[in-house]
């Protein structure tokens, strides 16, 4: 599978997480893991070539910036508990804005990237992104022991910490 099919493939994958975890709000975990991935990767085996492309390189820097939005917005979703009424809607906008940047990658940037660079680079990157796409969701982090959480929450320091970011009195 060359890099661009690989790339719609993993699109497909994320409208069905966004669409999870629209109606399943533990799905929104999943969903994110899998956008931060593909970003990552994206960036490595895809934007950093085409922006080497002279008359690419302005479309390429545009959607690494919505990659950077787009992280923005997932973490400000992320200072939600996942039970406050305003949860739904920061998912609703993170979907909406995500959807709209793979529509436009796929209308886009993948023909111009199709026209710029031969079969067989895209196939060679392709596998790459594969591979690495795997290695990176297979990737389990152990969760921090409950007592350190809450020894953390019970910090003076942090609270004060977490009312300075405004999210303080969301929790
Ligand atoms: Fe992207
Ligand atoms: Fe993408």
């Amino acid at each position: 599978m060359d890099i661009i099919d690989a790339l719609v493939s993993h699109h497909q994958e994320l409208r069905k997480l966004y669409q999870a975890s629209e109606s399943d709000a533990s799905r929104f975990d999943e969903f994110v893991r899998h956008l931060v991935v593909h970003h990552t990767m994206e960036e490595k085996y895809f934007y950093d070539l085409l922006q080497k492309v002279a008359d690419a390189r302005r479309d390429s820097l545009e959607a690494v910036n919505e990659h950077h939005i787009i992280e923005l917005i997932i973490k400000d979703a992320e200072g939600f508990p996942k039970d406050h009424g305003g949860f739904p809607i920061k998912v609703e906008g993170l979907g909406e804005y995500t959807s709209h940047h793979l529509d436009e990658e796929e209308a886009e940037i993948f023909p111009m990237a199709r026209a710029r660079f031969s079969p067989e680079d895209l196939m060679i990157l392709g596998k790459l992104f594969l591979e690495a796409k795997q290695k990176m969701l297979a990737i389990e982090l152990p969760e921090v022991p409950a007592q350190i959480n809450q020894r953390a929450a019970g910090s003076k320091q942090v609270q004060a910490s977490s009312q300075g970011l405004g999210i303080g009195s969301l929790k």
